[in-house]
């Protein structure tokens, strides 16, 4: 029997982050090793055209995607990785599921009130772009989706379409399930009520961090009042997030993080934690891939990725009436 596919996505906008890996890309790691899954690991370059970039920059932030997929542990062998927009399919999927959208959905969701605040213009794009994300997923027919718990709105979406076009012009689409990690959520070390982001670089770690960045940032990092190393998340939120990074970097539970922390204070922890951020992430300062086996890469994920899609908007445009 074949097994169930699973699919995640990246956007190839920067470098990516401590809240990337331990949110979505090292599950997708254990997930690929369970063997449980046809897995496909996704660089969602269309998506990431709705916020400003450079195009001479655009090339090198996909290969760069690539790179730390390979350096967490994604396996070619194992999963297809290729790059959206290598996939025309998908952006005729994604026209014809805006015609079933409702603009209140699209302008309802957290990601697009967040992105659009204070902005004189926003462009339709960052509107739309739960609708590519559903059709990044349709297509595929994918069961389940490993993604950190900001794009569970627009995974809830994607249920939405899949449902309505399956009552409207008969059974087309799986409708897929989330999985989360258990750092679903990484804060920002200086606040600890909004999420890790690359919008605030000094905040946030990145995987390719040199050591003495990440030492300055977790030293730097909010710890609350007192000096317990106790996990609160109302009282202690800036303690609790570097528990749940120390736990999901180490493998060290909590309540066992809190036991070898008791009585200590506030700066042997940190201290510990710095070396273990910067033990676990050596793999991506390191790691060494040439471009042209990274092309190959998505060469070769690209065109296995085709035959599905292609023969998938094949039933779509029947489905439709669209086949002449
Ligand atoms: P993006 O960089 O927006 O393409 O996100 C790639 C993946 O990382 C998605 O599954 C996100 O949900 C996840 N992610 C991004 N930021 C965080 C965070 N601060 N905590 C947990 N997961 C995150
Ligand atoms: N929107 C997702 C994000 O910003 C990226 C993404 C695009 C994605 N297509 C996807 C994730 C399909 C999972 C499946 O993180």
């Amino acid at each position: 029997m074949s097994k169930p596919i699973l699919i995640s996505g990246t956007q190839p906008d920067g470098r990516l982050h401590l809240g990337n890996y331990l949110g979505a890309i090292k599950n997708w790691v254990e997930l690929q090793n369970s063997e449980k899954y046809e897995c496909y690991f996704i660089i969602v370059d269309y998506h990431s055209l709705t916020v400003d970039f450079n195009p001479t920059e655009k090339k090198e932030e996909v290969l760069g995607v690539v790179r730390a997929y390979l350096a967490a542990g994604i396996d070619p062998k194992k999963s297809k990785i290729f790059v959206q927009s290598r996939i025309p399919e998908c952006t005729e999927l994604a026209w014809i599921l805006n015609t079933i959208t409702p603009l209140g959905e699209l302008e309802r969701m957290t990601q697009f009130k967040e992105k659009s605040e204070n902005k004189e213009s926003v462009n339709t794009g960052l509107l739309t772009y739960p609708i590519l994300m559903a059709a990044d997923i349709l297509l595929y027919d994918a069961r389940f989706v490993p993604v950190g718990e900001d794009q569970l709105q627009h995974l809830e979406l994607t249920r939405t379409l899949a449902r309505k076009f399956n009552n409207k012009f008969g059974k087309t689409f799986i409708e897929p399930r989330a999985i989360l990690s258990k750092a679903s959520r990484v804060m920002s070390l200086d606040n600890p009520s909004k999420k890790m982001s690359k919008s605030h670089p000094e905040t946030c770690l990145f995987l390719d961090d040199p050591p003495k960045d990440i030492e300055f940032k977790i030293k730097r990092a909010v710890t609350d009042s007192g000096s317990e190393v106790k996990f609160d998340l109302e009282k202690k939120p800036g303690v609790s997030n570097l528990l749940l990074i120390y736990e999901a970097l180490s493998g060290i539970t909590i309540p066992k993080l809190e036991k070898k922390y008791a009585g200590k204070g506030y700066g042997q922890f940190k201290s510990n934690l710095a070396e273990v951020a910067i033990k676990t992430l050596a793999t991506f300062r390191e790691s060494k891939f040439s471009d042209k086996k990274l092309k190959s890469i998505l060469t070769n994920g690209a065109e296995k990725a085709k035959k599905i899609a292609s023969s998938k908007m094949q039933v779509i445009k029947n489905r439709l009436g669209l086949r002449v």
